[in-house]
């Protein structure tokens, strides 16, 4: 049946699931832009939801916060309840300064300063990396909707509050922005050999100090989620 994190039963999600970190963010994606959205998960108030949407079966599920907490939720994804592709809708916060707040960036890989990959006992540095169909599809996406999207490293970090204040240095070897689920996220798809993608609304800027007032979020995420669903349906076209 379920797991211990997801009481869903099988055959419950889509092939295809939009994870933003917050439970009522999916909440919220479920009931404005899929039609006939059931809650399926509710352990922990991490709310799965599925429906329909342009006719095409999609689910929602909070990922929560950071890489432990998308690595449970993604691995029960794609090993219990069989999902192909998981396209992570989130924030970060810039790195470049070329971004800008209310950029929509593609995360390309994913450096990271997290032991995650430590787990497959590689003798190495695994590169978690986005699946490229996902990341070519939403490239066309973005591009139909005349958004030209950075596509590029982005940290995933354990960490917000860094003690050591050097998370610029990343911007060196053109990382884009910080963020703090994606490394886990390609981890778990790569050892599953199914399809992740993170698109990501710039929030916040470390280089200038600026974060996105309240009120401007809503219209800058309709843009991440017009990619993100634009995808969900092309995937879906693909199987047919
Ligand atoms: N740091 C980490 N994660 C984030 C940030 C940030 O500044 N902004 C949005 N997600």
């Amino acid at each position: 049946m379920g797991t211990p994190h997801n009481e869903a039963p099988q055959g419950a999600f889509a092939k295809t699931v939009l994870m933003p970190g917050d439970p009522l963010r999916a909440k919220f994606i479920a009931q404005t832009f899929l039609q006939g959205a059931k809650l399926v998960n509710d352990v922990r108030g991490i709310q799965g939801w599925t429906g329909t949407y342009q006719g095409v079966p999609v689910s929602v599920m909070a990922s929560g916060m950071g890489m432990p907490s998308i690595g449970i939720y993604s691995h029960e994804l794609f090993h219990t309840y069989d999902v192909d592709n998981i396209i992570r809708v989130g924030s970060a916060g810039a790195i470049s300064p070329k971004l800008e707040l209310r950029d929509v960036i593609l995360a390309q890989g994913a450096c990271t300063d997290s032991n995650y990959a430590h787990q497959y006992g590689l003798p190495g540095t695994f590169a978690p990396i986005a699946d490229f169909t996902l990341l070519e599809t939403a490239v066309a996406v973005a591009r139909r909707m005349g958004v030209e999207p950075p596509v590029g490293n982005v940290l995933s970090s354990d960490v917000f509050y860094n003690q050591a204040g050097n998370t610029l240095d990343w911007g060196r070897m053109g990382v884009l922005a910080i963020e703090m689920e994606t490394a886990a996220l390609y981890c778990n798809a790569a050892e599953a050999g199914k399809r992740a993608l993170t698109i990501c609304t710039v929030s916040d800027s470390l280089v200038t100090g600026e974060e996105l007032p309240p009120a401007a979020r809503q219209t800058t995420f309709t843009g991440m989620m017009e990619i993100a669903l634009g995808v969900a349906v092309q995937m879906a076209g693909r199987r047919a």
